[in-house]
Formats: structure tokens, sequence, C-alpha cells
């Protein structure tokens, strides 16, 4: 009932955990099986490996998270050779979300990735915490599509490009990137943001700013896909807030094919299994067969 298909790929239903929220999967194994999710969303891999930033790296707000986290990853190799197996495990779609400082860093990532099973790529140029992290290449529509075209051209696997809500207009963007060739998109990443310790009478990061995200976004992201769904006609994943299975219904009703799950996981490791039962409530006492139903129908008035 809550099957749906991105760029050919089936999600056993549309609940995807989102990049750098639920690692590679290992540590909510312990919560539930995670192959009852739809799929999941990569911590955010660059070409080599990171340690991340210094100082404090999550900070929480009266209604979301700040995070500085400076895409702490193993490298695409070290995923391939110590996470993959793991998550080949377990039945469920793979996107392996990528970042990157330079066009040559996405290509040879996708190169290294194209010869493994992961199922997608989602092409991160939306990662606000560090230059390497790609938001350079996502906030202008010109660079933003210099990236996605020379990565469609040597991607053997379905490409969903992920955009910044910091990008200069999100629908030019959006429109950019999938004239670029991109599959899919996914939006939003997290929002540039300033949090200060009055007493120290410096900013909270040691980058100044940092990322912002869970509920306090949500109507902003929901207004994002809303308006790329007018736009484009690809798949759209939504994100940004989303803590209940009426949040996720809302995105899907403003254009979304499927969801993730970011923040939310931190408040409650079992959130993604809520919504994924209380989307089929949803479905059974509204007499929704599937989701096509109900996809995007915020547009049609
Ligand atoms: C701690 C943390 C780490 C994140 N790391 C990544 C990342 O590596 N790659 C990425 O594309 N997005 C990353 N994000 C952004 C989330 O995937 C998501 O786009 C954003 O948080 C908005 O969704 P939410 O409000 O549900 O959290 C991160 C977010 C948080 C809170």
């Amino acid at each position: 009932m809550t099957k749906v298909n991105i760029c050919g790929i089936e999600f056993k239903n549309p609940v995807i955990a989102a990049s750098g929220t639920f690692g590679f999967g290992r540590e909510f194994e312990e919560y539930y099986a995670i192959e009852k999710l739809g799929g999941i969303s990569t911590k955010g891999l660059t070409l080599n490996k990171r340690d991340g930033n210094k100082g404090i790296r999550i900070y929480e707000t009266a209604s979301g998270l700040m995070n500085s986290i400076g895409l702490q990853n193993p490298g695409v190799s070290g995923f391939i050779k110590d996470e993959l197996p793991f998550m080949e495990s377990k039945d469920t779609v793979i996107l392996a979300n990528l970042g990157g400082s330079t066009l040559d860093d996405y290509l040879q990532g996708i190169e290294l990735l194209n010869e493994t099973s992961v199922h997608m790529i989602e092409l991160n140029i939306s990662c606000p915490n560090v230059k390497e992290g790609g938001m350079a290449f996502g906030i202008k529509c010109d660079t933003a599509s210099q990236v996605v075209k020379e990565a469609k051209k040597i991607s053997k696997k379905p490409m969903i490009v992920k955009l910044s809500p910091n990008a200069e207009n999100i629908k030019d963007m959006a429109y950019a990137c999938v004239e670029a060739g991109a599959d899919g998109l996914s939006l939003i990443n997290t929002f540039n943001a300033l949090a200060i310790d009055i007493y120290k009478r410096k900013p909270i990061f040691n980058n100044i700013t940092a990322g912002l995200s869970g509920p306090c976004i949500k109507p902003i992201a929901l207004r994002m896909v809303y308006e790329v769904n007018q736009v484009v006609n690809v798949p759209i994943i939504g994100l940004g807030g989303i803590m209940t299975a009426e949040d996720a219904i809302e995105f899907i009703m403003a254009g979304a094919t499927a969801i993730q799950v970011g923040s939310a996981n931190f408040v409650n490791p079992t959130i993604s299994i809520d919504i994924i039962e209380g989307i089929e409530k949803f479905m059974e006492k509204e007499g929704v067969k599937s989701l096509e139903e109900i996809r995007g129908i915020i547009g049609r008035f």
C-alpha cells in the first residue's frame, strides 16, 4: 500500500533515514529492524576520510538543532570496505550521499560508487558546514548545473540531487539541476544559522555559523517542496523538520514522492517506524489506496 518508486527503484514505503542523522544504520539496529525503512541515506561521504570539525558540533535551539559536524566520514573507499557490507545485508534502499569540494572529488567518488551495490547517489551540493561539503556548488545555478551535468555523464546509478535552502532561488536551482540531468531532487538540507554564547561573548560554533534543522524549518521546507513541484517533473524527496506521520503526509500532499526523517531520530530513535505506521493508519482511515492519490494534491488548487 505504501510502496513508492523513484527512478525505477522500488521503496517498500516512503520513509528514508536522512543523511548524517542515522550514520550507516548500525546504532539504530538495537532499536528496530532497520530493513523496515523504505531507505537509508548514508552519512555524507567525501572522497577522502574526514575527522570533522572541532568544538561544539550539536546545539539545541528552541525548536530545532544546529549542527556543525563537518562531514566526519570514513571516505568513499572506507565506506565501501567497512560500512556497505553491513548495509547490503539489510533489505532496504541505499542512497549514497556524496559531497565534495571540487568537481573532480565528486567524479572520483561516483566512479568508486558505480562499482558497488548502492541503489542511488544523493549528490550533496548543500552541506553548509565545510567547504568540502559542496554548498558552494549549491548556491548558484551555474555551478550546480556544471557539477550535476558532469556527474550525470559518468554515473551508472540514478542520481538524486540534494538542494540547499540557502540557494539563491530554490525554483531556479531545482530547474537548473533537472535540466543538467538530475533524475530526482531531495530538499532541503540545513539553513545557515547563528547562535551566540553571551557570557563568553563568542559564537557557539568554531565556524561561527552552523546548519539549522528540525521542526522550526518544516513550514519553509514544505513551501520549498511545493514550489519546486510546480517547476520540475522528477520525483522529489521532501525533508525538513518531519516529526510525525502527519508532517510526512503534508510533504506528500505538497508534491513529495518520499520523505526523509532527520533530526527527529535524535529525539526518538524509533520515530521512523511510528511515521511508517502512522501513514498506513491515515491511508486506511481516509480510504487512500496509494500515495499517488494524494501526491501533490495541494498543487492542483
Ligand atoms: C547532525 C546532522 C548531520 C547532518 N549531516 C548531513 C550530511 O552528512 N549530508 C547531508 O546531505 N545532510 C546532512 N544533514 C542534513 C539532514 O540530512 C537534513 O537535510 C536536515 O537536517 C533537515 O532535515 P531535519 O529537519 O529532518 O533534520 C545533517 C543534519 C544533522 C542534524
